[in-house]
């Protein structure tokens, strides 16, 4: 029998927390000092989420950092929790960007003087940490502007341009099933379509990502990405003194899939997401335009864009049906499937040059016409 790889998600393993509201709060008092005064669930894919408020009436000598807004204590998935040089990786890469002026949140330290602990929560062993919580709106419910998404690429770029300098032991072999290079391995999961023109469809971007991608891998600049820029991992902030619509990007949050990869990888991504939250493909060419300002995209990675953007959209597909089938009330796991992500995908490979018209995958050209326009 092939050896089973762990830290690999397979086919039928639920890997989601188990614990309620009281657990919740036993384990903030105990490992944080923590007198919960509010606890409210937050959205998890596979972790679960608290955002929590302590009682200030308190004293709570044991943490040394007291966050006025509260902190989120996540609670990771039995998978991911096997890998503690991982997660230790995640925290640091918190604590490098927060440094560097980028707002994250940052991990807190237990009253062990640590920022993660192992617990056993219904029988399995789960990655419990304190982070700050960091408020702010979500991208997602922000005025959807074109300045938006050019600023969102520029800050994309600026963020892996800082993680150059960043490197972590944990990182190096790290693998899992969001990593783009991992789309190929989606064949054990496409299953759970069952609609037959979306499993053609995505059976299709597949296929294409194994013979226009995978073989020219050797041709990428690498380095750690973000590897998550989706429309709920980014915080926004209304200008002081701007308009109702005038909104910069204020920070990033969700470093749960933090990898060694590709940069062009990060960019397609971030597309990917803001496409969805507007259904027009367009607004790739937006976040493609303020990207290129701090890092210019080789030809040979600006081709393989189309290809990426219809990778993660099927990827995203298959693996939040594959989720909302081992949990079905978690109706956050299908978010691409609710922002119409099939549609989007039918419009972009479908969408061919035109002499006419503006293709709007042409993402080169519309991120050109807005540089010369603004
Ligand atoms: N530190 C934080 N500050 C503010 N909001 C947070 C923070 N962590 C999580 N959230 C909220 O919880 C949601 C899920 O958390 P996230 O870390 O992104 O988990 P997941 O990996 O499951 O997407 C986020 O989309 C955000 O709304
Ligand atoms: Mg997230």
């Amino acid at each position: 029998m092939a050896e089973q790889n762990s830290s690999l998600l397979e086919p039928g393993v639920n890997i989601r927390p188990v614990i309620d509201q009281d657990g919740v709060k036993m384990l903030a008092e105990r490992l944080y000092g923590i007198c919960v005064l509010e606890l409210k669930e937050l959205n998890g894919y596979d972790d679960k989420n608290f955002h929590i408020k302590e009682d200030p009436n308190v004293k709570n000598p044991l943490i040394m950092t007291h966050c006025p807004n509260g902190y989120v204590l996540k609670i990771m998935n039995a998978m991911d929790s096997q890998n503690l040089a991982v997660v230790e990786a995640q925290n640091e890469i918190m604590n490098f960007l927060s440094t560097r002026s980028v707002t994250c949140p940052k991990p807190i330290r237990n009253v062990f003087g640590h920022m993660f602990s192992t617990e056993i929560i219904n029988n399995k062993q789960h990655v419990v940490r304190l982070l700050e919580y960091v408020p702010g709106e979500l991208i997602k419910d922000a005025p959807k502007t074109e300045a938006l998404f050019y600023q969102l690429g520029e800050f994309v770029a600026n963020l892996d341009g800082k993680l150059q300098n960043f490197n972590h032991s944990g990182l190096v072999s790290r693998e899992h099933m969001w990593m783009l290079t991992k789309v190929p391995e989606l064949d054990k999961f496409k299953y759970v379509i069952k609609d037959q023109d979306k499993l053609d469809l995505a059976e299709e971007v597949i296929e294409e990502f194994k013979y226009a991608v995978v073989p020219r891998l050797d041709e990428l600049e690498k380095g750690v990405i973000h590897g998550d820029f989706n429309e709920m991992n980014v915080l926004v902030a209304k200008k002081p003194g701007g308009g109702s619509s005038d909104y910069r990007i204020a920070g990033i949050i969700d470093f749960g899939d933090i990898q060694y990869s590709y940069y062009v990888f990060e960019v397609a991504i971030a597309m990917t997401y803001m496409m969805l939250l507007t259904g027009d493909p367009r607004t790739g060419g937006y976040v493609l335009a303020g990207y290129t300002v701090t890092r210019r995209l080789p030809d040979d990675e600006y081709r393989l864009l189309k290809i990426l953007v219809s990778a993660r959209l099927v990827q995203s597909l298959i693996l939040g049906a594959y989720a909302k089938e081992q949990d079905p009330n978690n109706t956050y796991v299908i978010s691409t499937e609710k922002a119409n992500g099939w549609e989007l995908l039918r419009k972009i490979r479908k969408s061919k040059p035109n002499p006419e018209v503006t293709d709007p995958t042409d993402w080169k050209t519309i991120a050109n016409e807005y540089l010369t326009r603004s």
